[in-house]
């Protein structure tokens, strides 16, 4: 694993994929900070985008990687990838969670419970933090993301 830790983060459409993501990785024994909700009733997803994007930005230093699930994947995207220095991805399989990191060096993953089954979903987990970025010309057009 590439991550001393994983922030992770839902609404109520990712909630139980979320339950699902938290115990593999406390089976992989990589250090989880679960951001909420703690249950499946109705809420707000960038509540828990915004929460869980400052954590990563606040702990990335140190190796963390975050985690955010809603029914789709995309309001989480969509609310982290406002914040400079979050490069959130919304992965339907593991080539694109593989390439996320390698080239894009995505420190969110996005996933839509409603999109991908847990099995699915656990694998492209798996692959997320397992692959590193490649850096070089990869880290040239990342600096022109937000460059003006
Ligand atoms: C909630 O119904 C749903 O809109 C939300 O989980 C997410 O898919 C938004 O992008």
């Amino acid at each position: 694993m590439n991550c001393a830790s994983v922030v992770i983060a839902s609404d109520h459409g990712g909630f139980g994929l979320k339950k699902t993501l938290v115990g593999r990785l406390a089976a992989r024994r990589i250090e989880v900070l679960d951001l909420g909700p703690d249950c499946a009733e109705t809420c707000d997803y960038p509540v828990f985008a915004k929460r869980a994007v400052r954590k990563v930005l606040e702990l990335e230093a140190r190796g963390c990687l975050g985690v955010l699930i809603c029914g789709t994947g995309l309001g989480m995207s969509m609310t982290a990838n406002r914040f400079p220095g979050i490069r959130a991805a919304v992965c339907v399989n593991e080539y694109m969670a593989r390439m996320a990191r390698a080239h894009n060096n995505a420190n969110l993953l996005c996933l839509g419970e409603r999109v991908v089954g847990p099995g699915l979903a656990v694998a492209i987990l798996d692959v997320f933090l397992s692959t590193a970025f490649e850096g070089g010309r990869h880290q040239a057009r990342i600096n022109l993301i937000e460059a003006d």
